[in-house]
């Protein structure tokens, strides 16, 4: 089977996971509204390409806090990845560090933070955290991950509860047996009695968490702190406020709130408040390089894939999410010198034809 592009993966994925593991991965809140909106706002966009600039070499290079990745994409975190391929977030690593990407590390990884360093020793990640009821797991989990060269924080905050994925529930979703989240094996015993969702006691994560928690952070670690799940300007001004490193403009890939806007439809508004006083990411429906094109165009320093990478795990482990990052790099690349950017820098808003938006 020829994989020429990322739905190839995606059919793949549908075709050989479980009913409930697929369900669980495509889903999106409610009446998936902003799931879907997610890919179609990119098919909405419209380039402005310019020509005879010499394309012969197109470098994709670019920076996320300073170091240095082969193209601006990362993988995002996501959870459970045993679920897609035996090795499960191990294989995620290994395909991202010879990539020479961004990995962020789930929390609800299935490998520990410890498997998943040993695993890629020269890889760049980062880890995702929420802030959990009892802030002694946060901390303790912050400690494991400083210890072990993870390169930032990246604060989840838009879970206060889980969005209503309807298949979940209609499949009673949770992780088999033999797969936990290994971040916190042992640790929840002695609640194993009390509801759980997802194979995790439902009540651990923590509704109440507002910004003094993101200050409470920051007295905890020197990691730089990065915030994913912004939509507006008003939370980006804040968070520019309260001294964080970055912001991801995410919606949970349509797994939250359902009814706002695409991640792309979000960017710009988010890029205008911040000026550049911290780098703004963003995630959801990237699934070609010219999505990633349009994202960098209109201020993402760099984006991140969500389902992608697990369709990747799903078809062939590492070898699989070094396909689904390659193809992206390719698709890039191609854009880019068909729309006339010679290097990362040169993509801008003057790409996009904003009289149609
Ligand atoms: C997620 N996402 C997510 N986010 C997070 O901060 N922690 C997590 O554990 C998870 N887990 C997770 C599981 C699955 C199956 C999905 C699909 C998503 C959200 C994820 O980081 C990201 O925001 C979206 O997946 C991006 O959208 P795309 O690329 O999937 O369209």
């Amino acid at each position: 089977m020829t994989m020429v592009c990322l739905s190839d993966f995606e059919e793949y994925a549908k075709q050989h996971l479980s009913k409930a593991t697929w369900d669980y991965y495509e889903a999106g809140a409610d009446d998936c509204c902003t799931r879907d909106d997610n890919l179609q706002a990119y098919k909405r966009i419209r380039l402005r390409p310019r020509i005879l600039r010499d394309v012969s070499l197109n470098d994709t290079r670019t920076s996320v806090l300073g170091t240095e990745i082969s193209f601006p994409v990362g993988i995002a975190p996501t959870a459970f990845h045993c679920l897609a391929w035996h090795e499960g977030e191990q294989a995620t690593a290994r395909a991202t560090e010879a990539v020479n990407t961004c990995y962020i590390a789930s929390t609800y990884s299935t490998c520990s933070v410890e498997e998943i360093a040993a695993a890629a020793p020269n890889g760049y990640r980062w880890f995702q955290l929420y802030l959990y009821r009892d802030r002694k797991l946060s901390e303790q989990i912050v400690r494991r991950v400083e210890a072990l060269g993870y390169k930032a924080l990246v604060l989840t905050v838009d879970v206060p509860y889980t969005g209503k994925r309807r298949n979940d529930i209609r499949n009673q979703f949770k992780l088999p047996p033999h797969l936990m989240v290994k971040n916190f094996e042992g640790m929840f015993q002695e609640q194993t009695s009390t509801q759980e969702e997802y194979g995790i006691p439902a009540n651990t994560l923590d509704p109440s968490i507002s910004w003094k928690d993101v200050c409470w952070l920051q007295s905890l670690s020197r990691l730089p702190i990065i915030i994913k799940g912004i939509l507006t300007k008003e939370d980006a001004e804040l968070a520019v406020e309260h001294g964080v490193q970055g912001i991801i403009v995410s919606n949970h890939g349509g797994r939250q709130l359902d009814g706002v806007p695409a991640t792309i439809d979000c960017l710009p508004e988010i890029v205008d408040a911040v000026q550049g006083r911290v780098e703004v990411y963003m995630d959801g429906g990237i699934r070609t390089g010219n999505d990633v094109l349009k994202a960098v165009a209109l201020g993402a320093k760099c984006v991140f894939i969500g389902r992608p990478a697990v369709w990747g795990l799903a078809y062939k482990g590492e070898e699989g999410v070094r396909e689904i990052l390659q193809i992206l790099h390719d698709e890039f690349r191609l854009s880019m010198a068909l729309s006339g950017c010679r290097n990362v820098a040169e993509i801008n808003r003057n790409l996009i034809q904003f009289s149609r938006l």
